[in-house]
């Protein structure tokens, strides 16, 4: 789905932001993109989705080079971006105006446009304020998601889209991402928290430009030490397991979200398995 070059990326003041990048992210992959403030995350997010083009190397998105001009169209209808802030992403105060906007710069029809808005307001939860103009943080940030969605796009780059909305906006949107994954989105999620992670398949790991680590979901538990090495925090559920084996108590678990893993400690404690 999308191939990365020997990516160079520098900033028109000499910053260099990303170094010799080579990465695959497969279709339908889940990849979480995680590394300090100031590692090049966000500058990695806008060069894939093609909004900054590379110094040096390439990425392709589905085979598209993102620095071709003529296939422009192209690429925003296969992949989309959803931003830290949605406010820098609605253009207009009323909800359906934002969505029916992206579609019209990619040409489609008015008929065409109103069926989307009407398709992707249900299946974003968003019918109740569609024509409203006064929204929440976590509401705009659904409105962002569903105007990328409108373009019906095979991958989304999302960059920290939970870092300004309060504990049930995040939530909710940690549900529409694990959710869109799930319908079979390729999903490429910038974050610095960590438990965010955790619906990834994959982790890369950011430092300083560059890609320091790479680690399957699966590789996960049995990385927290180097993951520690890296500056990185561990989710808290695993941590918690991590530190039980270290006392003997060793659980199995397959799934890491609360639920799962709250069946396999009180299977454990039963003395049977889940
Ligand atoms: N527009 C810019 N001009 C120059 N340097 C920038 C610009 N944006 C970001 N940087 C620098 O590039 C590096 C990577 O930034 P960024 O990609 O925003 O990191 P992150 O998203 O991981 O916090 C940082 O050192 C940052 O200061
Ligand atoms: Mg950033």
């Amino acid at each position: 789905m999308i191939n990365i070059e020997n990516l160079e990326y520098i900033y028109p003041s000499g910053k260099h932001a990303l170094k010799n990048i080579n990465l695959t992210i497969q279709k339908g992959e889940f990849v979480a993109i995680v590394g300090r403030n100031g590692s090049g995350k966000s500058t990695f997010a806008g060069v894939v989705s093609g909004l900054m083009k590379p110094t040096k190397g390439a990425v392709f998105v589905n085979g598209i080079n993102t620095k071709s001009k003529k296939n422009f169209i192209e690429l925003r209808k296969t992949l989309g971006m959803v931003f830290q802030n949605p406010e820098n992403q609605i253009v207009f105060e009323k909800v359906k105006d934002d969505i029916a906007f992206g579609l019209r710069n990619l040409n489609f029809t008015d008929t065409e446009i109103d069926k989307r808005i009407e398709e992707i307001s249900k299946t974003m939860g968003i019918e109740d304020f569609i024509d409203s103009f006064e929204l929440s943080m976590g509401q705009k940030q659904r409105v962002a998601i569903a105007s990328v969605l409108a373009m019906n796009p095979q991958c989304i780059v999302f960059d920290e889209p939970t870092a300004m909305l309060d504990p049930k906006g995040k939530k909710d949107i940690q549900n529409i991402v694990t959710d869109l994954h799930k319908s079979g989105l390729t999903v490429v999620y910038v974050t610095n928290v960590i438990d965010e992670v955790l619906p990834a398949d994959r982790i890369v790991v950011i430092e300083n430009g560059s890609i320091k680590a790479e680690i399957k979901k699966q590789e996960l538990f049995d990385n927290i030490e180097k993951m520690k090495s890296f500056g990185l925090e561990i989710p808290m559920i695993m941590d918690l397991l991590h530190t039980l084996k270290q006392k003997g108590i060793d659980i199995f678990v397959k799934k890491w979200s609360v639920d799962d893993v709250a069946d396999n400690i009180y299977a454990y404690i039963k003395g049977s398995d889940v």
